[in-house]
C-alpha cells in the first residue's frame, strides 16, 4: 500500500525515502507505508531511549534515577580516580566538584582534601552521596548542596580546584557552566573535566572551551579509553 505525501526537507534527508523523490515531481512522491511505519516506529524507539537514559544519567530522577546512580558508581569510579590523581590534591585544599552523581569521587577526594564540596541538580543523586559520605559529611569534610552550576551557590575565589565528571556535556551552556566554575575558584587554582568513553562528549573543542571560559595551560590527557581536561585559572 502506498499513498501521497509532500516532500519535505525532512524526507530527502532520511535514507529510506531519497530513492522514491522523483526528478519529474520533485515535490511529491508515493511512499509505502511500510516505509512510514518504519521510520515513525525507529524515530518513536529512539526518542523513548533518550528519555530514558537522560532520566537515568543526565538528569537523574525517580526509580529510573536510583538506578542510574547504581550503575554510574560501579561505571564511573576509574574515570574519576584518574581525574583525581591529575588535581593533585592536597591535604590543605578545599575542593568543588559539580555534578557529582554517586558521590564516589566526593568520597575519593575527602580521602585527600581539606574540604570537599558538591552541587548536583538531582535530589536522587543527593541522597546516594550522602548515604556514601556520611561519616565525612558529619565530620564536617564534605558539604553535599542543591542546585545548578549556571548559577553557583558561592562566593567568588573561593576553591583552590574544582572538578567535574561526566557531568559538562550535559549542562545546558558548557562554557556558562566553566565560568561559573572559573569564578569561584582561586587564581592559580586548576580544574579537571574527565570523561569516560561513552559520555558522548568529544574531545575535539573541550580545550577552546575552557579558555573561552578564561583559563589557561588547557591541555587533555588519555587515560585508557577515558579522558581528562585539565587547565589553570590564571
Ligand atoms: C552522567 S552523571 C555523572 C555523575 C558522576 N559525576 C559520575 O561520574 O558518576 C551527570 C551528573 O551531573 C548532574 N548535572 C547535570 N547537569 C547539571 C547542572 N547543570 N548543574 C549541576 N549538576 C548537573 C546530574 O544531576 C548528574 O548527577
Amino acid at each position: 500500500m502506498e499513498f501521497g505525501v509532500e516532500i519535505s526537507e525532512y524526507h530527502r534527508a532520511v535514507p529510506v525515502f531519497q530513492h522514491l523523490i522523483d526528478d519529474e515531481h520533485p515535490k511529491t512522491a508515493q511512499i509505502p507505508i511500510a516505509n512510514v511505519l518504519l521510520v515513525t516506529i525507529s524515530a518513536w524507539l529512539m526518542s523513548v531511549t533518550r528519555q530514558i537514559l537522560t532520566r537515568m544519567f543526565g538528569k537523574p530522577r525517580g526509580f529510573l534515577g536510583r538506578c542510574g546512580g547504581i550503575v554510574m558508581a560501579h561505571t564511573n569510579d576509574d574515570c574519576a580516580a584518574s581525574v583525581i590523581e591529575l588535581l593533585e590534591v592536597k591535604s590543605n585544599e578545599t575542593v568543588l566538584e559539580a555534578g557529582f552523581g554517586p558521590g564516589v569521587a566526593i568520597k575519593r577526594l575527602s580521602e585527600a582534601a581539606g574540604h570537599v564540596t558538591g552541587i548536583d541538580q538531582s535530589r536522587e543523586m543527593i541522597a546516594q552521596a550522602e548515604a556514601r559520605n556520611a561519616s565525612a559529611i558529619k565530620s564536617g569534610r564534605v558539604e553535599l548542596r542543591h542546585g545548578s552550576v549556571s548559577s553557583l551557590p558561592f562566593a567568588d575565589n573561593t576553591f583552590h580546584k574544582a572538578i567535574a565528571v561526566n557531568s559538562m556535556q550535559i549542562w545546558p551552556d558548557a562554557i556558562a557552566g566553566l565560568r561559573e566554575m572559573w569564578r569561584i575558584m582561586k587564581s592559580g587554582g586548576t580544574i579537571a573535566l574527565g570523561f569516560t568513553q561513552y559520555s558522548g562528549q568529544k574531545r575535539e573543542g573541550l580545550i577552546d572551551k575552557l579558555v573561552a571560559a578564561g583559563f589557561t595551560k588547557a591541555r587533555v590527557v588519555e587515560k585508557g579509553g577515558n579522558f581528562c581536561a585539565v587547565a589553570t585559572k590564571p
